[in-house]
């Protein structure tokens, strides 16, 4: 937990998901998934949300990335091969990776709980367990345009509960500390990165990293990304435990949605923001920030 309130981030030892699960995942598996010609991973797109299913190469962006949303659900899973290889779906690709959502989800649950305990909201665990939802997003990286920073993936910070990254044999994710230093994530790593949810569900006690992808070679890369986050329904809102005179509230309640749609309604704004370390959930819904104008942005 210390690890969360002071840098947001941690590396979590996790034998559970097995050697042969991740290379195969990493190895086939991947490569089949981003195989699949681009016309039918456009199907993919339905919604006006940024950061959709398929989210596909673009100018500056050198990388590629699927979603399965509703992670946990097998039939989510089901529907996402089903576009992805009709008629028969890929049962092969549901078995593998529905197996590391398993032992994923496990962990990150054994993540939040222990935030909880340690906040000493116990009490709360039963509506937030019942407000949460997961989505996993596979990401292949090419050779970045920029050769000289080779940076893949700009600054940001994330914006769920709890994200668990994969990287596979080399490194690729740095993340920035408080006292400014990048570091580089370990290969062969699993990830533990705070999100903004949680920092406002903890009334600010929980740290959030700025993060980014820098390449360390042109080969491919693949990473993968477990995110829990709120219903789109629920209201996001730290516990009345967690709020008192000497902690008073950071943020106002509001929807992840909503957040989503306020980040990305001006274009660049959010990642010119993040690139200056700006607090973008103060300036959504900051009890300190109301008067500063930046809620109508
Ligand atoms: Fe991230």
């Amino acid at each position: 937990m210390e690890a969360l309130e002071t840098q947001g981030f941690f590396e979590a030892v996790y034998d559970d998901v097995s050697s042969e699960t991740l290379e195969e995942l990493f190895g086939p598996v991947l490569k089949e998934l981003f195989g699949v010609p681009l016309d039918v991973k456009m199907i993919m797109n339905h919604s006006d949300m940024p950061y959709e299913a398929y989210a596909p190469r673009r100018p500056g962006c050198n990388f590629e990335s699927l979603k399965v949303d509703d992670a946990s659900s097998d039939s989510s899973l089901s529907n996402f091969v089903a576009l992805l290889w009709p008629p028969n779906g890929n049962p092969h690709f549901c078995e593998v990776v529905g197996t590391y959502i398993g032992k994923i989800r496990e962990l990150e649950t054994m993540m939040r709980m222990m935030v909880v305990e340690a906040l000493g909201v116990e009490k709360e665990w039963e509506s937030l367990e019942k407000s949460v939802v997961y989505e996993l997003r596979m990401t292949e990286y090419d050779a970045p345009e920029n050769q000289e920073t080779m940076v893949a993936m700009s600054t940001h910070l994330d914006i769920n509960i709890i994200t668990i990254l994969r990287q596979q044999k080399g490194q690729g994710l740095e993340i920035l500390t408080k006292d400014g230093k990048q570091l580089f994530a370990p290969p062969n790593s699993f990830s533990v990165i705070a999100g903004e949810s949680l920092k406002a569900w903890s009334n600010g006690r929980v740290s959030t990293p700025p993060h980014r992808v820098k390449m360390l070679n042109n080969e491919k890369r693949h990473t993968i990304q477990f995110r829990s986050h709120f219903k789109n329904g629920c209201i996001i809102q730290a516990p009345e435990k967690l709020v008192d005179q000497d902690y008073p509230q950071v943020y106002k309640p509001y929807k992840y949605p909503d957040y989503v749609k306020f980040l990305f309604s001006k274009d660049g704004w959010v990642l010119n923001k993040w690139a200056e370390n700006a607090d973008t959930l103060k300036a959504y819904c900051g009890v300190e920030g109301e008067n500063d104008g930046m809620m109508k942005a």
